[in-house]
């Protein structure tokens, strides 16, 4: 008997994955490759769109050959993005309009300005249920518009397409610009992506022509939302044929990868950023503490299934840049070493505000701060702050989750590269209080991915299937006294203040 798997093509904030997974949602091969991160100026950040796609174009027939299988044995795809990330291109040659801008860059404080004089931002979060922050596509796409007349009018000409990864990745499978005689590729997103972008609203799951309005963005440069689970169009490139059954993003993948299908069941990530989800079903729920509502996903057919979701911009991100601008440790592993070598952060503490502070702040000005410094501070002890940082940050979201949801969470299910680090998690569920809780599949953006693109075509018949898939790999108990929590969480308090304070 011919086996059949199912691939999902993860395209994060750092690297590019391909998977593809068997029936009983056991991974079957794994091809990778990072790419480039562009700083040209502080607070930019930026990829080179073309680059990515060449890195798709190489890892997906890797990861079918390691599984020894051709296209005709993968029955779906399932595409899963980091965010908001803001793609330009010309539909004629396929061409990027400059770079990338990717979600953490905060260039574009003045340009949201300029758009609060003209549409209140009240009304923005009741439309989109998004803050008007810099994280959001919105204001990356009228920078790249505002900084280049010419592609301001090729793109009210429609030459030009715009699209979060998502789009930019199934337009090029889809055919491009149109190769080897085929059509043009598809140019779509999926509510989860578009939900995103402060463009979409929540209740149509349209562009919403206000919001279009008021930032000026010809409605011919964006894609057409699609239902994130359903089949859009199939590979052209590099592999032909195979269905793209789902596209999705990211963190909303990982929601769907830990099963956390029904209203109330959550789920927190940890990879470049850190991203608690709290699935809250049908209904657009609206946070009164800080957090913002997204779409979880959609299937084809069905109501839209929404979110809470508390976002933290920097988590493995911050100890990416300990190895690479520090030179603090050569592995993101040593981090957990490192700071295990001593017992306390020795009165430092870190607040990594490098995109300004996202969930529950929403602080477009803050700055990173380290604080707390006497010459008794080594760098082991920074080590130790920067983990800090991560459990202090994810205590904040899950406070404000609770205090919308008007109960507090029993425990904590994690997933992403950094619940591997063990100290990490001891210090979650530390700070928490609650017990933190790990699957045995860690990579749940790939593997909710597949789930999608699988149920797309019906390769699991539904979703309860799914569920048997999921297994405990490790818990978290908690172990710090309730006044040396206290005091921790008074001193976190002050840095946050401190970054706060830096950057007005
Ligand atoms: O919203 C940004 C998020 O999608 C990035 O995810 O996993 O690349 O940190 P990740």
């Amino acid at each position: 008997m011919t086996v059949k798997l199912v691939a999902a093509l993860d395209q994060g904030t750092t690297s590019t994955r391909c998977m593809l997974f068997d029936r009983q949602g056991r991974m079957v091969s794994i091809a990778q490759r990072e790419h480039q991160q562009y700083y040209p100026h502080p607070g930019w950040v930026e990829h080179d769109a073309a680059e990515i796609w060449s890195i798709v174009r190489r890892i997906i027939p890797q990861a079918l050959a390691d599984a020894g299988v051709g296209a005709a044995e993968v029955v779906a795809l399932g595409v899963t993005n980091q965010r908001e990330t803001a793609v330009l291109w010309n539909r004629h040659t396929g061409v990027p309009v400059g770079r990338a801008i990717v979600w953490q860059d905060t260039r574009t404080t003045d340009v949201l300005a300029d758009l609060a004089t003209r549409i209140d931002p009240a009304r923005v979060l009741a439309r989109t249920g998004l803050p008007m922050a810099n994280y959001f596509s919105a204001a990356k796409l009228r920078w790249m518009l505002d900084r280049n007349p010419a592609a301001a009018a090729a793109a009210a000409a429609g030459d030009l397409l715009f699209g979060t990864i998502d789009s930019w990745i199934t337009w090029n499978l889809s055919g491009g610009p149109g190769r080897d005689g085929g059509g043009p590729g598809v140019h779509v997103t999926d509510v989860t992506n578009a939900s995103r972008t402060m463009l979409m609203n929540l209740d149509t799951l349209d562009w919403d022509p206000e919001l279009l309005a008021a930032t000026a963005i010809p409605r011919a440069v964006l894609p057409e939302i699609r239902p994130t689970i359903g089949v859009v169009a199939r590979t052209v490139d590099p592999v032909p044929g195979i269905a793209i059954g789902a596209l999705i993003g990211d963190q909303q993948a990982s929601l769907f990868g830990q099963t956390a299908f029904e209203a109330g069941e959550a789920k927190c990530t940890f990879g470049t950023g850190s991203f608690l989800l709290l699935n809250t079903g049908p209904e657009v729920i609206r946070s009164s503490h800080g957090l913002i509502t997204t779409v979880a996903h959609k299937v084809a057919g069905e109501p839209a299934v929404y979110a809470l979701e508390g976002s933290v911009a920097q988590a493995g991100g911050l100890v990416q840049w300990c190895r690479d601008n520090l030179g603090l440790i050569r592995s993101p592993a040593e981090i957990e070493t490192l700071a295990r070598s001593v017992p306390d952060n020795g009165g430092c503490y870190l607040v990594p505000a490098f995109s300004g502070l996202f969930a529950p702040y929403w602080d477009n000005m803050a700055q990173g701060v380290l604080v707390g410094l006497t010459s008794y501070v080594t760098k082991a002890h920074i080590a130790r702050a920067v983990l800090e940082a991560t459990a202090w940050q994810t205590h904040d979201v899950v406070d404000a989750m609770n205090a919308d949801a008007g109960v507090a969470a029993r425990s904590l299910a994690v997933d992403g590269g950094m619940t591997s680090d063990n100290l990490l998690m001891q210090t979650i569920a530390d700070v928490l209080d609650i017990p933190v809780v790990r699957p045995m599949m860690a990579e749940t953006v790939a593997l909710g991915a597949a789930y999608a693109a699988g149920l797309a075509v019906g390769y699991w018949s539904d979703r309860q299937v799914l569920r048997r898939f999921w297994r405990k790999a490790g818990e978290w108990q908690p172990s710090m006294t309730a006044a040396r929590r206290e005091v921790e969480l008074a001193r976190w308090k002050h840095a946050v203040a401190a970054a706060q304070l830096w950057g007005q």
